[in-house]
């Protein structure tokens, strides 16, 4: 008789684990495992929905023809030894309820993740999704000993993306072809820079006059508004979650990619402390550098009030915490 088979677990894949298995979490669980980039665990405060989601998935892999393993959870102790933490848990903003509330609420569901996640995998790159994103990120870095290079919040890659979508859609051309780049906050004061967008190396002011570019820059603005009026429930996360996957296979495969992140300021463009969108290389040690690009005044003004904004958020969610300064 043929001898039974038994399961041979090769260790040293890399692991994400994914807190909170909303669309947003979800979406980037299947895009890890169908590019065979890592190991994937999800967890989620409701019981029952991340292991359901991971089982459909693992029923998805024979026919994805992946090997990497999803396993949904609910307890943080499967979450250990992770290479990268990626943190999507909250709730989005309801009718009726104000700015001080959404920062109240997710700032405390954000910290107690990122703190019980330090615990098992204190060595992980922790990436924040869940918004308001500048200030989630900040309150992750400020409640843990993580270093400043092991906390990043996505948003510059997204709204980025959205605007080289914008382009290519304007211009007709290959979305391949379109680089873009959006700094400050992920909020009504971004900035996107048309001077730093290109197609095929050519800047966009070559290519559209200045009132296309204006409507682009605003179309950007309102991405996130734009897709929450359309599906009227719930808000953009196919993008989202693309954006997430870039940044981690930026880090889990080394490639130091240039690109937009929220990212600790020590000075750079004349900020201190606070996290806030600007160019920086992503590898497997974390944030590896943040770059200082030319800016015009103007540009320099708007990337501030961006930033008084966010620091606003900032301070008002470290006093609803009750986090010291
Ligand atoms: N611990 C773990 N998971 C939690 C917790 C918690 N304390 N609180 C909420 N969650 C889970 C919810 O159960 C839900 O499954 O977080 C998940 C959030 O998922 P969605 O509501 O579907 O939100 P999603 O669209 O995925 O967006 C997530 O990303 O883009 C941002 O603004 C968006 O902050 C939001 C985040």
């Amino acid at each position: 008789m043929t001898k039974p088979l038994t399961a041979c677990h090769i260790k040293n894949f890399p692991k994400v684990s994914i807190i909170g298995a909303g669309n947003v979490g979800k979406t980037l669980a299947q895009r890890i495992v169908e590019h065979n980039l890592a190991d994937v665990c999800l967890l989620d405060i409701v019981e029952g929905l991340p292991q359901g989601i991971a089982l459909d998935l693992m029923e998805a892999r024979g026919l994805e023809l992946h090997t990497r393993k999803v396993v949904g959870t609910n307890d943080y102790q499967d979450t250990a030894n992770s290479d990268v933490i990626v943190i999507t848990a909250g709730i989005a903003r309801k009718p009726g309820m104000n700015r001080e509330d959404l920062l109240k609420i997710n700032g405390k569901i954000v910290t107690e993740a990122a703190q019980k996640c330090v615990n098992y995998s204190p060595n992980a790159l922790y990436l924040v999704i869940t918004n308001p994103l500048d200030v989630m990120t900040y309150l992750v870095w400020k409640t843990t000993d993580l270093a400043t290079s092991k906390v990043v919040g996505m948003a510059g890659v997204l709204d980025s993306a959205r605007l080289q979508a914008f382009i290519a859609m304007e211009l007709g051309v290959s979305f391949n072809d379109v680089q873009g780049m959006v700094l400050g906050g992920h909020g009504d004061l971004m900035l996107p820079l048309p001077r730093y967008c290109t197609v095929s190396g050519i800047p966009i002011t070559e290519l559209m006059d200045e009132s296309t570019i204006n409507r682009l820059v605003q179309r950007t603005r309102d991405g996130g508004a734009e897709i929450v009026k359309l599906l009227k429930t719930g808000s953009a996360f196919y993008a989202p979650a693309s954006s997430a996957y870039y940044m981690i296979e930026s880090v889990l495969l080394n490639q130091s990619r240039l690109l937009p992140a929220a990212v600790y300021l020590q000075g750079e463009y004349g900020l201190n402390d606070i996290f806030l969108g600007v160019p920086c290389r992503l590898g497997y040690c974390g944030v590896e550098q943040v770059l200082e690009i030319n800016l015009t005044t103007k540009e320099i003004d708007a990337l501030q009030e961006s930033a008084r904004s966010v620091r606003d958020n900032i301070d008002l969610a470290l006093t609803q915490l009750t986090i010291n300064n």
